[in-house]
């Protein structure tokens, strides 16, 4: 028995949000280049132009917390390139304080980027998508959306949540063509921990036991390359 090919991403289209740094970056830079035409979404203007430069990712400036600015930029988008073959859904926001202590104002910040942001890209996409036929939706869940750590209350119940939609989804899009992947990568090194100096705090990872970023890309690469009729809905991601 030999295995499938890859389907090759030339000629693709693909979304990315959170291209402007770690793992949504490392995804726009290894789809782009595997010859797919990457959108980075993201709000750091300056990070995205050279992604553009360096890349070719074409910059799609934009804040999720402003629907109808994130709305206008992803229509402007489809209206440029077409509707996107690949949507990766990789903008997210994490931080760590017990619940006791955790602000309202952060909480609503996790929900509203890490699920609430990924709801407004597929509402956004979809349709065309299941019009179409065709197309992969990946959400970049994480380890701690459905494993409780001390500390993750805000984030959990956001990465609870798009676990939950990203099922809902699953049963959704069955039979229609698209397809849907969550990733759930375990602690990756990115600027995510900057602010928290994990290895000087004995109870986050060191980030020498953490995943690289190109580790994620890579995974996602792999389920945007499964021939059309073979899905990942689910890809657990961690150091082995
Ligand atoms: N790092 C980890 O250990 C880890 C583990 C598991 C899962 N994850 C998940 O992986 C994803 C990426 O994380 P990361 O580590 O790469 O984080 P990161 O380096 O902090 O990057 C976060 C990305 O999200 C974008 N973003 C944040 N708020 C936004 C907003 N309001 N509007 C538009 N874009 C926004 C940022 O862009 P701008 O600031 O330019 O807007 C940036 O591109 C997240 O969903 C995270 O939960 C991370």
């Amino acid at each position: 028995m030999t295995a499938n090919a890859a389907t090759s991403l030339v000629g693709r289209r693909a979304l990315v949000t959170g291209a402007s740094r770690g793992i949504g970056r490392a995804v726009a830079v290894a789809l782009a280049s595997e010859g797919a035409s990457v959108v980075g979404l993201a709000r750091s203007a300056d990070a995205l132009a050279e992604l553009s430069e360096e890349h070719g990712v074409t910059a799609a400036v934009a804040d999720l917390n402003d629907d109808v600015d994130t709305w206008a930029v992803l229509d402007r988008a489809v209206e440029a390139g077409g509707v996107p073959d690949i949507v990766v859904n990789a903008a997210g926001v994490f931080g760590v304080r017990p619940c006791a202590t955790e602000t309202v104002r952060s909480f609503d910040e996790h929900l509203r980027i890490n699920v609430r942001g990924p709801f407004l890209v597929v509402r956004s996409l979809l349709p065309a998508m299941l019009e179409r036929g065709s197309g992969v939706v990946v959400n970049v869940g994480s380890v701690a959306g459905r494993r409780a750590f001390a500390g993750n209350g805000s984030y959990s119940a956001s990465k609870f949540a798009l676990r939950g939609l990203h099922e809902v989804l699953l049963e959704e899009i069955r039979g229609s063509g698209v397809r849907a992947s969550l990733v759930e990568p375990a602690a990756t090194d990115t600027g995510l921990w900057d602010p928290l100096n994990p290895d000087a705090d004995p109870n986050l990872p060191d980030r020498a036991d953490m995943l690289d970023p190109q580790d994620v890309a890579d995974a996602v690469l792999f389920v945007v390359t499964r021939p059309p009729g073979v899905a990942i809905p689910l890809l657990q991601v961690e150091r082995g």
